[in-house]
């Protein structure tokens, strides 16, 4: 059995975030994703705008995901690894290479996978303001 983890927000869930979940779970048995609470957000300088309990309540509907943990800091990998027995962890295309990533090859395969093109939580957001903005005039 492979065992699967991944990180993220996870706002707005989108079809980028779906073809990902769809993929990492693709490569192994059991999907793990350890989901940024809030106040981890707050230390990244991102803000959701779903907060973390309904972030993960989507995020435990969606068929490919068999488990959420909070991510809580930026050091907690490795006990995640160990602490769930997992082989690959999998990120988007825009974390190829980071140094957060990276060392975690010691430990488990490391996998990034092609973002989907075109969408982002940030874009619905920004979208969603400009629709308000509009509707405001
Ligand atoms: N992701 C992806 N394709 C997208 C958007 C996100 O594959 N179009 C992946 C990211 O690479 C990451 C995971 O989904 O592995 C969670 O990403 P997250 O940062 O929560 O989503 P974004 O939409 O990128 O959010 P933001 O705009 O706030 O950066």
């Amino acid at each position: 059995m492979k065992r699967v983890l991944t990180y993220g927000t996870f706002d707005m869930l989108h079809e980028g975030h779906i073809n990902l979940l769809r993929r990492a779970r693709e490569l192994g048995d059991y999907l793990v994703v350890a989901l940024s609470t809030d106040e981890f957000n707050t230390i990244k300088g991102k803000s959701a705008f779903f907060p973390y309990k309904k972030r993960k309540l989507i995020l435990e509907a969606v068929r490919y995901v068999d488990l959420v943990i909070p991510e809580e800091t930026w050091e907690q990998k490795i006990d995640d690894i160990n602490n769930y027995n997992i082989d690959i962890v999998v990120m988007g295309s825009d974390w190829a290479g980071s140094k957060r990533f990276e060392y975690l090859r010691e430990y488990a395969e490391v996998v990034y996978l092609p973002r989907t093109r075109g969408v982002s939580s940030t874009k619905i957001k920004r979208t969603c303001g400009n629709l308000l903005r509009v509707a405001g005039d």
